[in-house]
């Protein structure tokens, strides 16, 4: 398949510098965006939060985002994409390896190719397990940047405990998952972490906020603690492309009744609506 090079879209190749900073430091941001039926879904929200990420790291995007999207749209229709998601990521460029940026005319090096992958309605539908891990990550979880080593350590412990997601707490207090967002319900009400620098403001966590307005559910961005976890009436996770999980158990622990709740139900379906 072909990917995006900067402002070109070649046939797949070695394109990784060994002093590519975005290899060696994961100094850089991405975006990963769905595509459904063809159509990349909410790309103006990844856009403008790739836009921000880039702006708090101090990086130049190399090229404007209207023209970035374009490429994007162009690359899924050279690759036939229609399930799948788009990965897009910028590196600070390739430079001798100093910790400090480079010289002002090192170019910054955009990526991007996209991955078949179908949509799990399963998954939406029937629901899955979590576990609980610390959050070990830095103070500017709001960046979406290419370190993600702490992301990918909680995710490895869900895997081997046969769970979907790690959902990490602070404390007591309860963040985000390993690459998702976490919402819960309590007596017909949702809460959600607000958007501040311990999380990722998930696009998906922005869509279903917006539905909730819609749907005249009262949604609370504001802090919750392990304890309202385990006893929230529902628990659903969201992110790109798998959309809204409900969460029915954490660390062996059963939420709510152990099925997916109304409200997540409701959700899922108006979330649908969106792309189908
Ligand atoms: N991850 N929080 C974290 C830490 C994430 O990595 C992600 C997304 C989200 C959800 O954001 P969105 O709704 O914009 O996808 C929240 C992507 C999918 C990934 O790294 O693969």
């Amino acid at each position: 398949s072909s990917i995006l090079y900067n402002d070109q879209i070649i046939e797949r190749d070695n394109v990784v510098e060994i002093e590519d900073r975005g290899y060696q430091f994961g100094d850089g941001v991405y975006e990963v965006i769905g595509v459904y039926d063809g159509e990349p879904l909410l790309m103006d929200e990844h856009m403008k939060r790739l836009k921000r990420s880039a702006r708090e790291i101090q990086l130049t995007l190399p090229v404007e985002v209207n023209q970035l999207r374009k490429k994007l749209e162009e690359l899924v229709q050279v690759n036939g994409l229609e399930e799948g998601i788009i990965y897009l990521q910028v590196s600070r460029g390739v430079a001798p390896r100093w910790h400090e940026f480079p010289s002002t005319d090192t170019q910054a090096v955009t990526v991007a190719y996209t991955r078949e992958e179908e949509r799990d309605n399963e998954l939406e539908d029937q629901g899955a397990t979590a576990v609980l891990t610390k959050d070990i990550r830095w103070l500017r979880c709001d960046i979406k940047t290419l370190n993600l080593l702490p992301n990918v350590l909680a995710k490895q412990k869900a895997v081997e405990n046969n769970a979907i997601e790690a959902i990490l707490h602070r404390g007591d207090t309860v963040t985000e998952a390993s690459a998702s967002n976490v919402f819960i319900v309590k007596n017909g009400e949702l809460y959600t972490h607000p958007a501040d620098n311990y999380i990722l403001n998930g696009i998906t966590r922005q869509k279903i906020l917006q539905l909730c307005d819609e749907l005249e559910l009262k949604a609370h961005e504001e802090t919750f603690t392990v304890d309202e976890l385990f006893d929230a009436d529902e628990v659903f996770i969201s992110a790109t492309k798998m959309d809204i999980a409900p969460i029915l158990q954490v660390d062996g622990k059963t939420i709510g009744n152990g099925t997916p709740g109304n409200v997540t139900k409701q959700l899922v379906k108006e979330f649908r609506k969106l792309y189908e």
